[in-house]
């Protein structure tokens, strides 16, 4: 199913990469030449070294970085596209936790875990932070399932000790089950486990001491969410008097550091985005996660010009919409939703920068450079533009980009390279 590039390799196309949060570096009719899975650059005219290296061939397509889908919950993959008429409080106790909780039977895991792996892949998804439920046994399954398919990142076996309907644990069996998970994650090569106590309300303080402290002495990173929704910062007020900020939950636990994972960020202040600025926390945006069950719409231009680091995620089934390119227009709509209610005093992303979002601002998580750098496992789309409608005249190939982003699907998706190896 997947297949190792072994030796000198160059893939051959019109080269796009997000080099920075701004317009992509288009090498037309360039060369990528990787090495044993890993870039070694790109390239406008062949190297004289390279000549008689094997070629890949996709002249005339668009070659992308592959997408990078920093925050889903793969338990909800089921209730996908379903019960988006609550706000998040309502929405968890409803439906999803009684999703989450179908994941005590390891066959119907196996079976949507499969499935949702073969579609990551058919997305062109080839890296991700994801959630599983609390269940052991059925993360172990996704972590086999991802990795089988090629895609590489973190998951997290989900912590909840309170308030959590069908899902909720015992303190003493949240704690004994996450060191039996970490124990036998190590099996794993490209998927990691990641400490995921679900949001403060669903983790008693015990718990989340106890998680802070496992992060630091194993050095494990940790993911949750943080400032959502208004609802839910009341809530986490009333729980801890003590904290001014949402953040400081979680700091006060040893869970605000670096490389932190913190879906959403919707109502964060500009003291709570300072926060996330000096620990290097990275804030993951959901747009359409955010308009679907209505949270409000993430500053993110904001947030980019004050130094926060920010990527994308699909946020299943919040979001209903797991093909990073349509996370990625979602994106574009809501910074113009922004820009139409500022009357344009923030101005709206372009889909460059959106395009660096979805991608590099993602896999710098996982020690990347931006773009195709050499030193990067490869991580790429290849996009045939076949099916996309009739044009009216030549398209320049920025052109084309941005309109395959918009209009194409997973039947445009020709090929797929996930961590150097052809895995569609
Ligand atoms: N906050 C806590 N859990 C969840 C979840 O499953 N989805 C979203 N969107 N927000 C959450
Ligand atoms: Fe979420």
């Amino acid at each position: 199913m997947t297949e190792q590039l072994s030796g000198l390799t160059l893939i051959k196309g019109h080269i796009i990469e997000a080099k920075t949060f701004g317009d992509p570096v288009i090498t037309e009719n360039g060369y990528l030449a990787v090495e044993d899975g890993v870039v070694k650059g790109v390239f406008a005219d062949l190297p004289a070294e390279f000549v008689g290296a094997k070629v890949e061939d996709y002249s005339g397509k668009l070659i992308l970085q592959g997408f990078s889908d920093m925050h889903l919950h793969a338990p909800q993959y089921p209730m996908l596209g379903m019960g988006m008429d609550l706000p998040l409080m309502d929405w968890l106790k409803t439906y999803t936790f009684k999703t989450e909780a179908r994941f005590s039977d390891n066959d119907f895991a196996r079976m949507a875990y499969s499935r949702l792996a073969a579609d990551l892949v058919n997305n062109g998804t080839t890296r991700v932070c994801i959630y599983s439920s609390i269940h052991t046994d059925a993360t172990l399954i996704l972590m086999e399932e991802l990795e089988k398919a090629g895609i590489g990142g973190y998951v997290g076996k989900v912590n909840m000790d309170r308030a959590s309907g069908e899902c909720q644990e015992l303190t003493e069996e949240s704690k004994r089950e996450t060191l039996r998970w970490l124990d036998e994650s190590t099996r794993f090569t490209h998927v990691k486990p990641i400490l995921t106590p679900r949001f403060t309300p669903s983790c008693t303080n015990e718990l989340m001491d106890w998680l802070g402290k496992v992060a630091n002495e194993r050095g494990v990173y940790v993911q949750s969410h943080l400032s959502e929704n208004k609802r839910e910062i009341e809530l986490v007020k009333e729980l801890h008097p003590d904290c001014e900020q949402y953040w400081q939950t979680y700091d006060k636990y040893g869970l605000w550091t670096d490389h932190t994972i913190m879906a959403h960020c919707v109502h964060s202040d500009a003291r709570e985005q300072q926060a996330m600025i000096d620990h290097n926390v990275l804030c993951v945006h959901c747009p359409d996660s955010n308009i679907n069950i209505c949270s409000g719409f993430a500053p993110v231009r904001q947030m980019k010009e004050r130094g926060v680091w920010v990527a994308l995620g699909s946020d299943i089934a919040g979001g209903a919409q797991l093909p990073m390119l349509q996370v990625l227009t979602g994106c574009l709509r809501m910074s113009k939703a922004r820009a139409i209610a500022t009357e344009g005093k923030e101005p709206f992303l372009t889909v460059g920068e959106a395009y660096y979002l979805a991608t590099s601002a993602g896999s710098r998580y996982f020690g990347d450079a931006d773009g195709f750098a050499p030193g990067n496992p490869l991580h790429a789309v290849v996009l045939d533009e076949t099916r996309l409608p009739p044009s009216a005249r030549e398209l320049t190939v920025k052109e084309r980009f941005e309109r395959a982003v918009y209009l194409a699907d997973d039947r445009s998706i020709a090929a797929v390279y996930g961590g150097g190896k052809k895995i569609k």
